[in-house]
């Protein structure tokens, strides 16, 4: 297997508060990773910090091997590694379309500039980048509204925009904040089809926060637990369930069902 993040006792403080304590964990080419924990246990935090949006405090973070400490976001997004936000993060005022697009010249900044330029090249690059674009809004299943404002959608088809946004930069990993909250245990049930469909057609490997266990628990390989910024367990998604430290965690919340 190959290692695509590597996570090496990482460690992020607030003033006086350890959000993230020498928390250590890798995602291999191929998986399905679940990050779980209870609310403010750090997870958005250590997504912030891997995806280079927040400093770390302490420890080493690589990507197929290269540092990623210091390095800027869309630095670290063409190095292959993408992200989703908890909220919905969209271009409200322009098309479904050209939020994808947005996303596929983060990692094609030659494009862009030619664009700019306007040559022949740009223009066939420009035709290509849509077809591939509309490609991906077919596979999240957002393609027929691909000319409606982003704000104008449904709040379910944002989260969905989210995450073509996030594939159109040909990610090697998609790191994904809470994808299925708001959603209806339908949609919920839809957009974890969808998830494993990225991993199962070879697209990407995954790195999930999600509250909705029976979505985690159904899609992950393998899960890692998060609670006050340390790690307590990891295991596959029936050693999770049955593991007593977890269970001591979550107690009284009812989320390991
Ligand atoms: N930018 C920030 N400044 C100060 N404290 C923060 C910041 N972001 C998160 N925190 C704190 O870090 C802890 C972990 O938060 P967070 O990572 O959002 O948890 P989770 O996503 O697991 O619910 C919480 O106590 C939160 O209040
Ligand atoms: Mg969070």
């Amino acid at each position: 297997m190959t290692t695509l993040l590597n996570v090496d006792k990482m460690s992020k403080r607030f003033g006086g508060l350890e959000a993230i304590k020498e928390m250590s964990f890798t995602v291999e080419e191929g998986e399905v990773v679940g990050l779980i924990g209870p609310n403010g246990a750090g997870k958005t935090t250590c997504f912030n910090v891997v995806s280079g949006t927040l400093p770390a405090s302490g420890g080493a973070i690589t990507f197929e091997g290269e540092n990623l400490i210091g390095r800027r976001t869309c630095d670290i997004v063409q190095m292959g590694l993408a992200r989703t936000y908890q909220a919905t993060s969209v271009f409200p005022k322009s098309t479904v379309l050209e939020n994808v697009v947005r996303g596929a010249f983060v990692r094609s900044q030659d494009s862009f500039l030619g664009s700019l330029l306007g040559t022949r090249a740009s223009a066939r690059a420009q035709a290509a980048t849509r077809t591939h674009c509309m490609e991906i809004l077919e596979q999240v299943g957002i393609a027929h509204v691909h000319g409606e404002l982003a704000d104008a959608l449904p709040y379910g088809d944002q989260r969905r925009l989210g995450v073509a946004v996030a594939l159109a930069s040909n990610p090697k990993l998609i790191m994904m904040d809470e994808p299925a909250a708001g959603l209806n245990p339908e949609e919920s049930l839809a957009m974890g089809a969808l998830i494993r469909g990225i991993h199962d057609s070879g697209q990407a490997s995954v790195l999930i926060v999600e509250h909705d266990m029976r979505l985690v628990m159904g899609i992950c390989d393998r899960i890692i637990v998060l609670d006050h910024g340390e790690l307590i367990a990891a295991g596959s998604p029936d050693e999770i369930r049955n593991n007593p430290k977890v269970i001591e965690a979550y107690l009284g919340t009812e989320v390991v069902s």
